[in-house]
């Protein structure tokens, strides 16, 4: 027997479980009364919407940057509170991730290979064109969103689902608000 015990050997000793450094990442569902079988769709489709949200936030980003024309002051604006939303948006996503007990992914390599939403290169990009652009964008989270809602009402994950429709009501509004800004009927 050796003299040198690991954290989780020592752990195991206090609690007598049978700790082990994978299983003791995270905390487990069952901690807020959901079933960790119940929430494994939740908890994959949450880092899909995740990996979207990134790519997203960034391509906000180019378009705040790279905005040029008539329009500057009124896009470059709406961009910055469109981005800054996604930023918060997305904290709130990873952090409900780890609530349901699971890691979330957090490398752009991730992102990259699991996002439907696509990067673009928004250099030289028309202003009508970046609102079509981000219009894209929040058709395809919301259609992300409406699948969430559906996942999270099986699972009985009333947080998500409240947390979930939340984002897509503001990016409902938004369509409302891009489109009427672009003349779009
Ligand atoms: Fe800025």
């Amino acid at each position: 027997m050796s003299f040198l015990i690991s954290w989780y050997d020592f752990d195991d000793r206090i609690t007598g479980n049978n700790v082990n450094p994978q299983s003791n990442y995270t905390m487990d569902a069952k901690a807020i009364s959901l079933s960790e079988t119940d929430v494994k769709p939740v908890v994959d489709l949450l880092n899909d919407y995740l990996a979207n949200y990134h790519i997203h936030y960034q391509k906000l980003r180019g378009c705040h940057w790279n905005i040029k024309g008539q329009n500057f002051f009124t896009l470059h604006i709406k961009f910055e509170e469109l981005y800054t939303n996604a930023q918060e948006t997305i904290d709130e996503i990873a952090e409900r991730v780890l609530t349901l007990g699971k890691p979330p992914h957090s490398r752009f390599a991730d992102y990259i290979n699991e996002s439907e939403i696509k990067e673009i290169n928004t250099i030289g990009m028309k202003d009508l064109d970046m609102v079509d652009a981000v219009l894209d964008d929040f058709s395809k989270l919301i259609s992300l969103e409406r699948g969430l809602l559906e996942a999270t009402e099986e699972a009985g994950d009333d947080g998500t689902n409240d947390m979930v429709n939340r984002f897509m009501q503001f990016k409902e509004k938004n369509t409302w608000m891009l489109r009427s800004f672009a003349g779009k009927k």
